[in-house]
């Protein structure tokens, strides 16, 4: 076995239950807010957007959340997926560390992301809900959601931010195949999306406003909920089975992380392929250094503090816990576009604050030169906002290097990158250069969150 490349499980070995991090964390997540009252927000608050199964389980603190058996049958057209160990690239790199990436780009969106899609589309279609309204940014969520809806049968409107609008055609095509409509936000179609074009026309848009006009349609019809790829417990909670596979293969490997590297944009493939493993660390097993590497253009973790924040720009959402830069901070119009979201997760926010995890902020040259590294090494196009994990896996297999130490790394290679051509096309032509942030912008937008007492 000791030149084994990829550790595969069978589809029986698919996980049976979501893991539920809260029930086993020191302390609980401070709670939800209501903008209006500030008291906790109740389940019949976040109805007009959530079927109530997805309300329950943003609330739940059972440890096992069971993956309904049609979910777990539309798993099987990829999951499990496989755990790799990085041979070519640790010879590349002349390293003594033992580099372990998990697969997620096998989905057939390219991402993480059906892994929550699947499940939200699941539980929607069985509260009668005929459409579904989303965000997207790279375009990832957008395509997995879009999926999701073609084989429930539910109509799917995706707002995508600007940018990647002009920068994706071809994702906006694959939405498009899958049966989905693909409107660039901010948008005419709504109130908020009308109010951000009054004051600059050509605005690129960010996650935050895509949120505010899916949030604002969801809202106004019976016949329609929302959907988020990203930052709920819940979409968090169905991105464990990327860390209970990849237990499950490190023990078919004989081996055991030191460290798990994942990127960060509102916490979901890190929370993923982390919660299992800082899981097994609080209940007694080995402990593993966690990092979360962010864009140093949009530094929420790293930057931001951690307060109640609205989740989105036009403030249509409840209050939250977070790593926030505020929500009106629109951040420059980097390559990984599914890392500019103004907050982070409540819940990766709170084990952070807990001194569980690390968190690091690149720009964006540097993690394309480890994505390319990578790719002649391994043959696999990691998407730009992965780019962020190969980066600082690579840099903790250099610093074994210089230590002389032999340690095993894993980190989650979330997406590929067969859609982000012109990222790397802009890149061998030298245009792509790292993109700063307006301090002033952002203390602006810092000194307008919301006040809100201790809670
Ligand atoms: C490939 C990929 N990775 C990461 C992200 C960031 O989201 P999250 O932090 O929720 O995983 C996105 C979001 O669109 C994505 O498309």
């Amino acid at each position: 076995m000791s030149d084994t490349i990829k550790y595969l499980l069978d589809e029986t070995r698919i996980p049976t239950a979501w893991y539920n991090i809260t029930a086993d964390l020191p302390s609980a997540p401070p709670p939800v807010l209501h903008p209006g009252t500030l008291k906790p927000v109740g389940p019949d608050d976040l109805a007009p957007l959530f079927p109530m199964s997805l309300i329950a389980q943003e609330v739940t603190t059972e440890r096992e959340v069971e993956i309904p058996g049609p979910v777990r049958d539309i798993y099987k057209l990829w999951r499990p997926t496989p755990l790799y160990r990085a041979r070519s690239l640790e010879k590349a790199l002349g390293t003594p560390a033992r580099i372990y990436y998990k697969y997620e780009g096998v989905s057939p969106a390219g991402s993480h992301k059906p892994n929550t899609a699947v499940a939200q589309a699941f539980y929607n279609k069985e509260a009668g809900v005929k459409r579904i309204t989303t965000e997207t940014g790279a375009g990832q969520w957008g395509s997995a959601l879009a999926f999701a809806g073609s084989l429930f049968g539910i109509d799917v409107q995706v707002f995508m931010v600007r940018v990647s609008y002009d920068q994706k055609p071809y994702r906006r095509a694959l939405m498009e195949t899958y049966g989905a409509r693909c409107v660039p936000s901010p948008s005419p179609e709504t109130r908020s999306g009308r109010a951000v074009l009054e004051k600059r026309a050509d605005h690129p848009g960010s996650l935050g406003i895509a949120i505010s006009e899916a949030v604002e349609i969801a809202a106004s019809r019976d016949d329609t909920k929302y959907a988020l790829g990203s930052v709920l417990n819940h979409v968090l909670l169905h991105q464990t089975v990327i860390g209970q596979e990849a237990l499950a293969q490190f023990e078919l490997a004989n081996d055991y992380p030191d460290v798990v590297v994942g990127c960060t944009g509102g916490g979901s493939n890190f929370a993923g392929i982390v919660f299992p493993f800082l899981g097994a660390q609080l209940r007694g097993r080995r402990s593993v250094r966690i990092v979360a590497v962010e864009p140093a253009a949009c530094p929420s973790l790293t930057r931001g503090q951690y307060a109640y924040d609205f989740g989105d720009t036009g403030h249509l959402t409840p209050l939250a816990k977070m790593h926030t830069l505020g929500s009106t901070f629109t951040p420059p119009g980097f390559h990984a576009g599914g890392l500019r979201y103004h907050g982070m997760a409540p819940l990766v926010s709170h084990i952070k604050e807990l001194g569980l995890i690390e968190a690091r902020a690149y720009h964006q040259v540097t993690c394309f030169e480890a994505g390319v590294q990578f790719a002649r090494a391994e043959g696999i196009l990691p998407a730009p906002e992965a780019n962020h994990a190969v980066r600082g896996a690579i840099d903790e297999a250099l610093r074994c290097k210089e230590e002389g130490v032999s340690r095993a790394i894993l980190f989650n290679l979330c997406g590929h990158g067969h859609f982000d051509m012109q990222a790397y096309i802009d890149y061998f032509a030298g245009k792509l250069t790292d993109q700063h942030y307006d301090e002033a912008e952002l203390a602006m937008a810092l000194a307008g969150l919301p006040s809100v007492k201790a809670a």
